[in-house]
């Protein structure tokens, strides 16, 4: 526990990133993004709609707080030079205090490069009068993507990736040094899949969220393939600096229940940022309770900010373990299988855990029933695609 908080301390203070943006995202950003749904569809009523949603589907209550227009805003600039919202968003600032007063914080988009991903304005050369143009409007929250500011880098450096990447990053330096200048505080996430292992200098450049791989897409393969790929990344992230797999897909696609649940837990264990990507005027029962699971949240939202990493892979199972702070462990198993599995033969992998002892007390976070005693020995039916969470105590 002592050795715990003494982690806790020293991530405050020698954390590259400033204690103020430490404090912004001190735990992963909850929230939802018109993304994953709506796409390049998104109008202010379906900001408005999902506003309402969030509030009265309990999700703001659990912990999402964030709701972020994704790309597709942008309209044309001004005589001045001033970005402008297009005709689906027709005042920026009223949408922003609608939003705020639901006790919800608000998000926007955009790009370093001239032409956005959907090849809207982007903020090249405007990027402190963009950032001013946010904060007037009273955004809390910037995404910003690559998307076409990696031609400008293949065009000054041609066949010069490390100049390339340099330029990357100094693009994204200046975005950082523009929403300080407007002295309202941000959030900034980084979009730009993960190049260049942006987990090794995101928090240098400001950023509290970074993009650590290519897109989700609503299926299983895609979430499942980018959440094993994060293994390894768990030194990365800390309070204020987190690796972001991408925003939830849950209630998207055809995803089933275990797979779902499956999702949500390596979000959690991962202490991945959870936006929601859902249309909320579909959600049903199912998807409401695994997405505002709290102690699934909990979990993610620990205060230790230690994000959790694989501690078994195996063809049937993986096994990944997260420390907590208040000295218990998150495990997670995974059957990764196209099968049932009844773990025959296998181990839960508690030594690996942190339970030299080789049992461990245990709480499943997903049926809410404590579990008594465990030995490593002990197994657990789980079905095709699905996950068991634990959080284990000495
Ligand atoms: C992609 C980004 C997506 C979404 C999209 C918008 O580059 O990864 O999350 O923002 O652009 O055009």
């Amino acid at each position: 526990m002592r050795r715990r908080l003494c982690a806790l301390v020293a991530a405050l203070v020698f954390s590259p990133l400033s204690f103020a943006a430490q404090q912004l995202a001190a735990t992963p950003p909850m929230g939802w993004n018109s993304w994953n749904w709506f796409a390049g569809k998104v109008t202010d009523a379906d900001i408005r709609k999902a506003a309402d949603l969030i509030v009265s589907s309990g999700m703001r209550d659990a912990g999402y707080v964030y709701v972020n227009i994704d790309d597709t805003w942008e309209g044309k600039r001004d005589a001045n030079g001033g970005i402008r919202s297009n005709e689906k968003f027709p005042d920026m600032k009223a949408l922003a205090d609608y939003v705020h007063s639901k006790g919800l914080k608000i998000g926007i988009y955009s790009s370093p490069g001239s032409k956005t991903c959907a090849g809207y304005e982007g903020s090249f050369g405007h990027e402190e009068q963009d950032a001013k143009t946010y904060a007037e409007w009273g955004f809390d929250y910037l995404k910003y993507d690559l998307c076409s500011f990696r031609d400008n880098m293949r065009q000054e450096h041609p066949n010069d990736p490390a100049a390339q990447n340099h330029m990357m990053r100094d693009a994204y330096e200046k975005m950082h040094q523009a929403i300080l200048k407007t002295g309202r505080p941000m959030v900034y996430s980084l979009c730009q899949y993960g190049y260049d292992q942006v987990w090794q200098w995101g928090p240098e450049v400001g950023g509290n969220l970074w993009r650590s791989t290519e897109d989700i897409s609503a299926n299983y393969n895609s979430m499942m393939l980018i959440a094993l790929s994060q293994a390894g990344l768990s030194k990365y992230a800390g309070p204020g600096h987190w690796n972001d797999p991408d925003m939830l897909e849950v209630g998207n696609g055809k995803m089933n229940h275990d797979e779902n649940v499956s999702h949500m837990t390596m979000w959690a264990m991962l202490a991945a940022p959870l936006i929601a990507g859902n249309n909320f005027t579909e959600m049903n029962d199912d998807l409401r309770s695994i997405l505002t699971n709290k102690e699934v949240i909990a979990i993610d939202q620990d205060k230790l900010g230690k994000q959790g990493d694989r501690i078994h892979s195996g063809d049937e199972t993986e096994i990944w373990s997260r420390p907590l702070a208040d000295g218990s462990v998150a495990l997670a198993i995974f059957n990764i299988s196209e099968d049932r599995t009844t773990m025959r033969g296998q181990r839960l992998h508690l030594k690996e855990a942190g339970f030299p002892s080789g049992t461990a007390r245990a709480r499943d976070l997903w049926t809410g029933k404590d579990l008594g005693t465990l030995k490593d020995t002990d197994a657990f039916t789980i079905p095709r695609h699905g996950a068991v969470m634990l959080k284990l105590t000495k």
